[in-house]
């Protein structure tokens, strides 16, 4: 089978995780500049300071991406290269520079940026000043951090993203800890997760108010989402498989298509659970032109009402003494390096459940891929794991086209191996393998693979 006609096939990075040049030409630290300073964060206390140098390499980088065929590139702007200190009075025109650059590079190329606005690196100032995404001020804040991108290059960007993975920032960065700003609570992650959508909302609002009508551009909002199966067919684990999809991708997609927080959300979680009022609900409807997704693996949910459940931070449990929800795998499940269970099927049942529960949006999938051990050996990397996994997922996407989801493109992740945060350089995403000592890119054999699918539309 064919993808439909006009399908986006695209490669996706992220600012901290590549750029390097975490300081020079004006650049402002971010709270990743700060996070991976402490030790013990960060395995073997690596951090983003060098990553893959693109900003020095974009040109060559670019045209490797032309070699391999992409389409389109999604990539993020570092709100601290743009203002250094998070606001409109620290602008930084030579980082603005770099933006602009790479975007004209990208469009001589013939391929077409996506933006992202918030790939995690927030102003480290923003954190001292105003308490991070948990401030009453970061949302407009951020909306005019937005503006000032889509003044500058929306003449030429016509896909923006506001926030990558509403769910990482607030339950990785304000409940378990584990990313930047490294906080730990239970109350703290459902605030963020709020100043958050006000964030996406707002920076939305400016967009369609004075730039969407001239510049004719979509923008939307980027969630991840694991799959959750129910263990069995007793109703409680059912039950335990909605609710626990709830917490993690209806949490932020039900205000944005049905203008309220999930009620079971609200039930669990009281006052913890910023609650939506009027305003706030017409902000956030409709809001996103698109559905973002970015989806990496499924695990089995099991009704655990009563019962103590550990916060599992590979499986991407969330804070789930709130939700009642055990999670487990299949032993027979491949695991990658990241040991995420390799369940293609996941991926289509999320696809579909997506589309029932928000009457069938166009979905671009902006995130899926797997980190392998992958070893160069006679100047090429033969990563048939990847291949595999690119194929099966892809089978998936197929699958649920065929049964009426609109899916409208699919976005690798990753163009290359990069800085995966916490887990620092062990852990390689890429379709392009990078030597981080001589800087060195070899494409593997899945970018080949994918260039083929591209080339023929099809698997
Ligand atoms: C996503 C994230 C990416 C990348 C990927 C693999 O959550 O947006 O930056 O790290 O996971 O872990």
């Amino acid at each position: 089978m064919r993808f439909p006609e006009n399908f986006i096939w695209g490669a996706a990075t992220s600012a901290y995780q590549i750029e390097g040049a975490h300081l020079s030409d004006g650049k402002g630290p971010s709270i990743w500049d700060a996070f991976c300073e402490i030790p013990g964060k960060v395995a073997k206390n690596e951090n983003g300071n060098i990553a893959c140098d693109h900003y020095n390499k974009f040109r060559e980088d670019v045209k490797l991406m032309k070699e391999l065929g992409i389409k389109a590139y999604r990539f993020s702007i570092s709100w601290p290269r743009i203002f250094a200190n998070g606001r409109k009075n620290s602008i930084n025109e030579k980082g603005i520079q770099f933006y602009s650059d790479l975007i004209d590079c990208l469009l001589e190329h013939d391929i077409i940026p996506w933006v992202t606005l918030y790939h995690w690196d927030l102003p480290l100032a923003l954190q001292f000043e105003e308490d991070g995404w948990l401030g009453d001020n970061i949302s407009d804040l951020f909306a005019e951090y937005a503006e000032l991108c889509f003044e500058r290059f929306g003449d030429r960007v016509k896909n923006w993203i506001t926030i990558n993975e509403a769910w990482v920032i607030a339950i990785l960065g304000y409940g378990q800890g584990v990313f930047a700003p490294g906080r730990i609570s239970n109350s703290e992650p459902y605030l963020a997760g709020h100043n958050i959508l006000l964030a996406h909302g707002k920076a939305v609002k400016v967009y369609r108010e004075k730039f969407q009508s001239s510049q004719k551009g979509v923008i939307g909002i980027t969630n991840n989402c694991d799959w959750r199966e129910p263990k069995s067919d007793k109703p409680e684990d059912i039950e335990a498989a909605e609710r626990a999809l709830e917490f993690f991708l209806a949490w932020f997609a039900d205000p944005i298509y049905k203008g309220d927080y999930p009620e079971v959300m609200k039930a669990r979680l009281g006052d913890r659970l910023p609650s939506i009022d009027a305003e706030t609900r017409n902000l956030l409807l409709g809001s996103s032109d698109f559905f973002g997704l970015n989806h990496y693996t499924t695990m089995f949910a099991t009704d655990a009402t009563g019962k103590n459940v550990e916060a599992d931070v590979h499986g991407n449990g969330g804070l789930n003494e709130d939700q009642e929800v055990e999670l487990s795998i299949d032993p027979d499940w491949k695991l990658t390096s990241m040991k995420w269970a390799v369940v293609p099927w996941g991926c289509r049942n999320l696809l579909q459940w997506i589309k029932k529960r928000y009457n069938n949006p166009p979905i671009y999938i902006t995130e899926n891929g797997c980190a392998y051990d992958d070893k160069v050996e006679n100047g090429e990397v033969d990563d048939q794991h990847r291949v595999h996994f690119f194929k099966t997922y892809l089978e998936a996407c197929q699958e649920a086209i065929e049964s009426g989801v609109d899916l409208r493109g699919y976005f690798a992740w990753s163009l290359f191996d990069n800085f995966e945060w916490a887990s620092g350089y062990e852990k390689r995403f890429g379709m392009v393998h990078v030597d981080f000592e001589t800087q060195k890119r070899t494409p593997k054999a899945s970018a080949k693979y994918y260039s083929s699918i591209i080339d023929n539309n099809s698997i």
